[in-house]
């Protein structure tokens, strides 16, 4: 069956099965393509590395004690939305945390352009009566969503006086957006190669490397929930003059962090040594050794931060690191579970003997 050969205006039982499903199946997109310019899908990516960009920053304002460089919200100070001359607060702090608020504009300006560009592609395609997975309508919503849940909970957060739980919850919120994003670029990115010329059924992998690359997003989730406590338990609140944290032993707690990333790396070996023992797309070995390798100076920074007693510029790394440990186990996720098969062998394809 060729691309555009069928009819998806709303009315087929395959659309109406189609409108449910959360991310488009290999099945969907073997359909044909989805039409997704190169330029929705740099929208996309642009998106992805701003809100892992504004993790990064947002932890150089807590890290540089300025959280509370601007005391109040929605407005800087008590009657100005910028800082003024007048403030208590030194203008470095006020400068870095005005900084940080301004970033959410950008930030929300790629969400918008993302989900407008979005909504254009989808009406495109249905007036042209072409295939489209709306799920990918669906996730390009998330950038927006997601900056304003954050900004309102940023607000919450200095209105709080910074409380652990808040700066805890305004983490974790990003790790959300940043799984919805990247599910958004490679939903994007999963179109039929140009030159393929046969289409086979997609390809399931075994069933145990799909497990094993469930049980890693599960331990990832964990190793990240247990820093965000070990961060909370410890010395950055974000502003030296606040006390308040987590009533935790920040020592214990950072054991078991580090205890359950032994874990996290235990499964990143088994599912690479899976991976080599049957046939698999190369793209899904080279995505799990970019996940061991990232995991492993991961975990290097993070016995560095811990024995020297956190200084920022290794913490800000590990908040980088953290993002892209996170991201990259999603990816990994994402292309473990959904394997599409072209015999032109533009995308590698594993044997479907193999595949039970
Ligand atoms: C795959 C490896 C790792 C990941 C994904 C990871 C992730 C995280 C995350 C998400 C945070 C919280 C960041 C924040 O809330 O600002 C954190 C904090 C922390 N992690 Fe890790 N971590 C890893 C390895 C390690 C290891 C091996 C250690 C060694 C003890 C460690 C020590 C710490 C410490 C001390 C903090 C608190 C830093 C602070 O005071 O802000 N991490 N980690």
């Amino acid at each position: 069956m060729l691309a555009g050969d069928i009819n998806f205006r709303g009315r087929s039982t395959r659309h109406r099965l189609m409108s449910v499903t959360a991310i488009a199946t290999p099945q969907e997109l073997l359909v044909g393509t989805t039409g997704v310019t190169r330029g929705m899908r740099w929208l996309f990516q642009a998106n992805l590395v701003a809100q892992i960009g504004i993790v990064v920053t947002g932890g150089l304002v807590r890290l540089t004690g300025s959280g509370l460089g601007c005391p109040t919200w929605p407005e800087c100070v008590d009657g100005s939305l910028t800082p003024t001359s007048a403030q208590d607060e030194s203008s470095w702090h006020k400068a870095i945390e005005f900084g940080n608020r301004l970033l959410t504009f950008v930030l929300a300006a790629l969400a918008i352009a993302a989900i407008v560009t979005a909504i254009v592609w989808w009406r495109r395609r249905r007036a042209a009566g072409r295939y489209y997975p709306r799920s990918l309508l669906a996730f390009a919503a998330v950038p927006l969503i997601g900056t304003i849940v954050q900004a309102l909970l940023g607000g919450v957060t200095v209105l709080t006086g910074l409380s652990p739980y808040a700066v805890a919850a305004h983490f974790l919120v990003s790790m959300a957006i940043i799984a919805g994003c990247v599910v958004l670029v490679v939903q994007s990115a999963l179109v039929q190669p140009r030159g393929a010329t046969h289409q086979e059924p997609p390809v399931r992998l075994p069933r145990v490397i799909r497990l094993l690359a469930i049980a890693l997003l599960i331990s990832s989730a964990i190793v990240v929930f247990l820093g965000v406590i070990v961060t909370g338990s410890g010395p950055h609140s974000g502003d030296a003059g606040v006390e308040s944290r987590f009533p935790i032993d920040p020592r214990t707690i950072s054991w078991l962090h580090a205890d359950s990333v032994w874990l996290f790396l235990g499964l990143i070996a088994g599912i690479l040594v899976a991976l080599y023992l049957v046939p698999v797309p190369l793209t899904l070995r080279k995505r799990a050794w970019l996940l061991a390798g990232v995991s492993v100076g991961q975990g290097a920074v993070g016995y560095i931060q811990y024995f020297t007693g956190v200084p920022w510029p290794p913490v800000a790394l590990h908040m980088l690191g953290a993002c892209l440990v996170w991201a990259i186990t999603v990816w990994l996720l994402l292309g473990v579970m959904r394997v599409p098969s072209y015999t032109n062998g533009s995308i590698a394809t594993a044997k479907k003997s193999n595949a039970r």
